[in-house]
């Protein structure tokens, strides 16, 4: 496949970026994305020009890192994968491919298509975990009876992996989906009770303080996010944290 890409490049935060046009020849449709980018950026090096940056670890959909707007697209074309589980064979000879960074304010970008997604991070730290003493005599988690219901509904709001798609995907740069899915994985569980109302809103508080927008119920999250991950993680958020505020 012979390829026409329009890639966003930025020397720094500070700089102003702009998109730049490549031709790139010789794709093949088994290839990754990201070996695609792989193979222009050997090109770029041959000639003594500076590669296309990018984020990628696992490169098997669990890291979270490859955040690329493909086409408009967090993650491209596709429905429930990342950009690293995309393959070449989703696109024709003779396409245009637009490929830029996460656009958010709360995700600056740091270089070409990297973008800073530490206020992730800090979300998760406000709370996102649980203190469970493990110095003495643990309780065996499986000791504990938990409805199936709700053990799979926390388990399938641990599966995501903190990508960010849905930030890129809401007109309001939120990140309530991410948030209501950290908060979800422990409010759902009995280990979880003890700070549930204390945990939902720190994070709440910090994902404020981020720069993050509010939901307005549009859904583009949710159809966007490599994992499933639901809607109905908002509202139990929500949920979460009125009780909270009425408690407190
Ligand atoms: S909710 Fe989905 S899109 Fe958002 S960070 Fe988690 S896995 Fe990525
Ligand atoms: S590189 Fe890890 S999810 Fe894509």
């Amino acid at each position: 496949m012979k390829l026409y890409l329009k890639i966003w490049r930025q020397k720094d935060a500070k700089s102003k970026g702009a998109m730049v046009d490549y031709t790139l020849d010789g794709v093949e449709e088994d290839m990754s994305f990201l070996e695609m980018l792989d193979i222009l950026n050997e090109d770029l090096i041959a000639k003594g020009e500076e590669p296309v940056e990018f984020d990628h670890d696992c490169r098997e959909g669990i890291c979270g890192t490859c955040s690329l707007m493909i086409n408009g697209r967090p993650h491209g074309p596709d429905s429930l994968i990342t950009a690293c589980q995309l393959h070449m064979r989703s696109f024709n000879d003779g396409d245009e491919i637009v490929i830029e960074p996460w656009r958010a304010k709360a995700f600056p970008v740091i270089k070409d298509l990297i973008t800073d997604r530490s206020a992730f991070d800090r979300i998760q730290q406000a709370g996102g975990y649980i203190s469970v003493n493990t110095s003495g005599r643990p309780v065996d988690a499986n000791a504990i009876p938990i409805e199936k219901e709700h053990a799979d509904d926390s388990f399938n709001a641990a599966t995501c992996i903190g990508c960010g798609a849905c930030v890129a995907a809401c007109k309001n740069a939120s990140a309530m989906l991410f948030t209501s899915a950290k908060v979800s994985q422990f409010a759902l569980l009995p280990q979880g009770q003890v700070e549930a109302a204390e945990r939902v809103q720190n994070m709440v508080r910090q994902m404020d303080l981020e720069g993050f927008g509010n939901c307005t119920n549009t859904g583009a999250c949710e159809v966007e996010c490599p994992k499933g991950i639901s809607l109905e993680n908002i509202a139990r958020m929500n949920r979460e944290y009125l009780s909270a505020t009425l408690k407190g």
